[in-house]
């Protein structure tokens, strides 16, 4: 898909959507610092309209101390889900504790889980239908390594994904919200981020391969399409934008409330 980014911005619709940053904090903090650049985060953000969706992923072990902090505009969300209730499945997390917490969201499939964990494409659908089930909301991740796109195979890789993840999850309701977040693996933590419209690009593969499965209208009420990959205050608007992606993923520019913030700024003036 060659297209110019001007044609590019043309056929993805201009989303009428709230858009959603994610921050995803890794195997970062322990309890009394995530308790600390949560608050943080949360002092900043007071004045804070509810126009961006905030979501915050801190480890597992971190997340009940973020409970305690209440509810506010800043949401909770989790870096992984096991997919079965509960069982003999040492070092897994089931999903009725996630849920137990407060937790809304929940990334599945990140590249450092496919990569490192040796992560499939069916343990990953499983852990798509274990989050929709327990009523959290899914930011399924997707991308190709450096390899696969020098070898023109990105656009297949990417589809595969998001084919074999998907295909036992029967339609989800009207009302239910699922996040497919592009992540080039050699974006990711890198700080280089991919070219903005060779990110388009791929949105608008994701949205084809969303709308063969589902139809249109359901793509459009239910998913959401983020970008993830060296993302900061100075780029995020190339790849967030009406008529680009919905949202972000980030990881090292989300560690820091102040560098967080600003992004989240600039992610509010573009849709303003
Ligand atoms: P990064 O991480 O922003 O540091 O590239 C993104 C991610 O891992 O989701």
């Amino acid at each position: 898909m060659n297209k110019s980014s001007k044609s590019i911005h043309q056929s993805l619709a201009p989303s009428t959507h709230p858009p959603i940053v994610v921050a995803n904090w890794k195997m970062h903090f322990g309890q009394a610092e995530t308790v600390t650049r949560l608050s943080s985060l949360r002092t900043k953000l007071k004045t804070f309209s509810h126009d961006v969706k905030v979501v915050v992923c801190p480890s597992f072990t971190s997340l009940p101390a973020a409970k305690t902090l209440g509810p506010s505009i800043v949401h909770l969300g989790a870096q992984d889900v096991f997919w079965d209730e509960r069982g003999a499945y040492t070092g897994e997390v089931s999903p009725l504790m996630l849920s137990e917490l407060g937790v809304e969201y929940v990334i599945i499939g990140h590249s450092e889980r496919r990569q490192l964990m040796g992560e499939t494409d069916v343990m990953i659908g499983r852990k798509m239908i274990s989050a929709l089930a327990h009523g959290m909301m899914p930011i399924l991740c997707v991308g190709e390594t450096a390899d696969e796109r020098r070898q023109q195979r990105h656009e297949r890789v990417v589809a595969n994904q998001l084919q074999r993840a998907l295909r036992s999850l029967p339609p989800p309701p009207r009302h239910r919200r699922l996040y497919v977040a592009y992540e080039p693996i050699w974006a990711v933590g890198t700080g280089q981020p991919a070219d903005p419209a060779a990110a388009l690009s791929m949105a608008e593969l994701i949205r084809q391969t969303l709308v063969d499965l589902y139809g249109g209208p359901l793509v459009d009420s239910s998913f959401r399409t983020l970008y993830g990959g060296s993302v900061d205050s100075a780029n995020i608007t190339q790849y967030v934008h009406p008529g680009g992606f919905t949202g972000a993923l980030v990881g090292t520019a989300s560690l820091e409330p102040a560098s967080f913030v600003t992004i989240l700024k600039a992610v509010k003036k573009v849709f303003a």
